[in-house]
C-alpha cells in the first residue's frame, strides 16, 4: 500500500513539471529568474532537513549509549548551529532580492503594451496603440511575439483577481481601483496557460487565459486578421444567424466588429472561432461546444453573466454556423 502511495505521488509529482502550465517548466525571461530561487531555496531546505535528521539520529544514539557530554560542547554546538541558521537566512534574503533586481532589470516594455482587465469570469484584453484605429480588443486569449518584452497593465473592474502565467511570470493581482504592470517575454514559441491566481467567486477555476508565444512575422499576421472587421457571411444560414446576433439579446452584451452591434459588457466575438477556448477556458473551440454554449451556459459555468437565451433549433443552429465560422 505505503509503495502505491509512492508511486502515485511519484508520478502526480512529476506530471506537475511540464505541460503548458507549470512554474517549473519556465520559457520566460521572468519565470527563468524565479525558477532558480526555486531550486536553490528548495537544495538548501532539503540540505538542512537532511542535517537536523542525522543531528537528531546522532544525538538520540549518543543519549542512549553514554548518557554524558560536556556542558561546554553542546553549548558550542548550539551556538554554531545557531550561527549558521542566521547565516543561511540571510544567504537565502539576499540571493531574493538579487532576483527581484534581475527581474526589474530586464525593463518595462515599452514597445508593446497591453491593457489586461479581469472580470468575473473572463480576461478582456486590449491591444494598446498610439494610432486609434489599431488598438484592439479581444478576450481570454493573448498572442506575443517571442523574444519581446511585454507589457501589461492589470485592471480589475469587480473583485481582486490574479494573472498568473507561471511559464512565464509570477503573480500579479488585478485590484479594483489600482492599476498594476507586470512584463512577460517568451524564449520560446509556444502555447502558455494561465490562471487566475486569486479566489474571485463562483468560477474562479474557470477563469483561464492562454499565452500564444510566436514569431514576430506570425504574430504581425495575426495582428492584422484580428483587426479586419468580421466577414460578410457567405450563406443563407449564415447570414440569418447573423441576423439573430444583431436582433436579439446577443448584441446587448457582445460585440462584433462589422456589424451594427457595440454590446462591451461580455467578450468582443469579432474572431470569436479563432480562439482556442470558449469561456475562459470552459470549453474547447468547436461548433458543438458553441451550440452547447448557447443552449446552457448556467448548466456549463454557473452564475456567470450570460443568461439562457430562448432560441428557436433552427435559430441556435444558424446562430451556431455563423458564430463557428468567425475565424
Ligand atoms: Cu478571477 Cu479568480
Amino acid at each position: 500500500m505505503r509503495r502505491l502511495a509512492a508511486i502515485v505521488l511519484l508520478c502526480a509529482g512529476c506530471s506537475a513539471c511540464g505541460g503548458v502550465q507549470s512554474a517549473l517548466d519556465a520559457n520566460g525571461a521572468h519565470a527563468a529568474h524565479i525558477l532558480s530561487l526555486f531550486w536553490l531555496f528548495t537544495g538548501i531546505c532539503v540540505a538542512v532537513w537532511v542535517l537536523v535528521m542525522l543531528g537528531l539520529g546522532l544525538a538520540l544514539r549518543r543519549r542512549k549509549s553514554e548518557r554524558q557530554g560536556s556542558e561546554r560542547t553542546a553549548r558550542l554546538w548550539v551556538g554554531s548551529l545557531v550561527g549558521l541558521t542566521v547565516a543561511i537566512l540571510a544567504a537565502l534574503t539576499a540571493a531574493s532580492f538579487l532576483t527581484g533586481h534581475s527581474l526589474a532589470a530586464l525593463g518595462e516594455g515599452d514597445d508593446l503594451t497591453l491593457k489586461v482587465t479581469g472580470h468575473q469570469w473572463w480576461w478582456e484584453v486590449r491591444y494598446e496603440d498610439p494610432d486609434p484605429s489599431r488598438v484592439l480588443t479581444l478576450a481570454n486569449e493573448i498572442h506575443i511575439p517571442v523574444g519581446r518584452t511585454v507589457k501589461l497593465e492589470l485592471a480589475s473592474t469587480d473583485v481582486i483577481h490574479s494573472f498568473w502565467v507561471p511559464s512565464l511570470n509570477g503573480k500579479t493581482d488585478l485590484v479594483p481601483g489600482r492599476d498594476n504592470t507586470m512584463t512577460v517575454r517568451a524564449e520560446r514559441p509556444g502555447v502558455y496557460r494561465g490562471q487566475c491566481a486569486e479566489f474571485c467567486g463562483f468560477q474562479h477555476a474557470h477563469m483561464a487565459i492562454l499565452v500564444i508565444a510566436e514569431p514576430e512575422a506570425e504574430f504581425a499576421h495575426w495582428y492584422e486578421a484580428q483587426l479586419r472587421p468580421a466577414d460578410e457571411p457567405d450563406d443563407p444560414d449564415r447570414r440569418r444567424g447573423r441576423d439573430v446576433f444583431v436582433s436579439g439579446a446577443c448584441a446587448m452584451c457582445h460585440q462584433i466588429r462589422g456589424t451594427p452591434t457595440g454590446g462591451r459588457v461580455g467578450p468582443d466575438l469579432t474572431h470569436l472561432a479563432s480562439r482556442r477556448t470558449i469561456a475562459a477556458g470552459t470549453l474547447p473551440m468547436g461548433p458543438e461546444n458553441i451550440a452547447g454554449w448557447l443552449a446552457d451556459p448556467q448548466g456549463l459555468k454557473p452564475g456567470n453573466n450570460m443568461p439562457r437565451v430562448d432560441l428557436s433549433p433552427d435559430d441556435l443552429q444558424a446562430l451556431t454556423l455563423y458564430l463557428a465560422g468567425l475565424k
